[in-house]
């Protein structure tokens, strides 16, 4: 096996950055690597390997020869482009929203549902879920085939940098205003995040439940992923002011009986995760640990007491890495590994 031509439409983004970053990383065999965002970045250079690539504008010949391309460049890009991609025999795998709802293309995260992945063959489009989902099922999925989830309250505690690179710019722009005692001003997030923390992530759902729509997300994601359709799950979102790393407090419940000293064994076989439980030591999740690494980090694994078989316990991933980037990249390594994509070498996307 050769390696592939892969696609990035996003390229320029917080995602797309961060899954050049994991390609090189984890030395996804990459031929040649195709930069793609809005007009606004064409002819933009971005580091790759040992040398630069260039931007283009997305359009339908840019992917003419792709194995692969990873979108992660909104719904909107992806409603438009992954079919056209598609069309041409490319394995489209998208980080938007857009198709995670679509029964006919597999929503993956490669440490819970892999076996899904076959079911690509038909549209050729792969949805990687929500962030915040993402990390909760990865830590949830071993407890779950030991003991059955019953129920799942979560809140989490979302870095600005789940909104992009405008998020992140925001932050910084407002802790800078405010601390030379400057007006600060709002534009990527409702109400000023520097200093402060929103209850309030993507939009209001319509259906007048009072969840927002990335609450809805941890919820159906979640039920379709661990394959419990009628899990109940209920889901507070909140942005708050840190630049990377994403934090969860967790309340489960299980069929069966699971104590927190066989939740952190069953957690520690599993892959993906890493256990930080020494609370005598100070030694538990923090997104300044889990920021720039690649698993999950569970702890604060403790027996809820206000009811039967409840664990509480406290998540935080990499936003940007397990959170989107890595996700992305590892389902790309399944595509391989199943024999789904095969480069020929000459970058002509035949897959012989
Ligand atoms: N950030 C996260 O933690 C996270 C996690 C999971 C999933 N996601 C999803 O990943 C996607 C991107 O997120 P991000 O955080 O990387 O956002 P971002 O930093 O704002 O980057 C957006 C990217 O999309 C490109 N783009 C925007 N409009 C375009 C258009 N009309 N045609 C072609 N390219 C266009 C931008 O190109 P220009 O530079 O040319 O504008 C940029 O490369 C979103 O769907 C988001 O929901 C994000």
């Amino acid at each position: 096996m050769s390696g592939f031509k892969v696609a990035i439409l996003g390229a320029t983004g917080a995602v797309g950055r961060e899954m050049m970053r994991v390609l090189e990383e984890r030395d996804f065999p990459v031929d040649e690597l195709v930069p793609l965002a809005s007009a606004r970045s064409e002819g933009e250079k971005l580091e790759f390997g040992d040398g630069e690539v260039t931007v283009h504008e997305v359009s339908a010949k840019a992917f003419a020869g792709c194995d692969l391309a990873l979108f992660s460049a909104g719904a909107q890009v992806s409603r438009q482009w992954a079919p056209v991609a598609a069309a041409q025999g490319v394995y489209v795998i998208d980080n938007s929203s857009a198709f995670r709802g679509e029964p006919d293309i597999p929503l993956v995260v490669p440490e819970v549902n892999p076996e899904t992945v076959p079911l690509a063959e038909k549209r050729r489009i792969i949805a990687n879920p929500n962030c915040s989902t993402i990390q909760m099922v990865v830590a949830l999925k071993p407890l779950h085939d030991a003991a059955t989830l019953r129920r799942i309250v979560v809140s989490t505690y979302q870095a600005v940098s789940g909104k992009g690179q405008k998020g992140i710019d925001e932050l910084e722009k407002q802790i800078s205003d405010l601390m030379n005692c400057r007006e600060s001003t709002n534009s990527a997030f409702v109400h000023r995040i520097a200093f402060n923390v929103i209850p309030h992530i993507d939009d209001f759902a319509d259906d007048g439940s009072g969840y927002t729509k990335e609450e809805m997300k941890m919820v159906n994601e979640t039920r379709r992923i661990m394959s419990i359709p009628d899990l109940p799950v209920s889901a507070t979102c909140v942005r708050i002011p840190l630049f990377f790393g994403h934090s969860e407090a967790v309340n489960a419940a299980f069929e069966k009986p699971l104590s927190p000293d066989e939740a952190r064994t069953l957690l520690k076989r599993a892959p993906g995760i890493k256990v930080l439980d020494d609370p005598a030591n100070n030694i538990y999740p923090m997104p300044m640990l889990a920021s720039g690494d690649t698993a999950v980090h569970v702890g604060r694994i403790r027996t809820d007491r206000s009811q039967k078989n409840g664990l509480d316990m406290f998540i935080c991933a990499d936003n940007l890495r397990k959170g989107a980037a890595l996700n992305a990249v590892q389902i790309a390594e399944l595509l391989v590994e199943k024999g789904m994509v095969r480069g020929c070498g000459d970058g002509c996307g035949c897959r012989h």
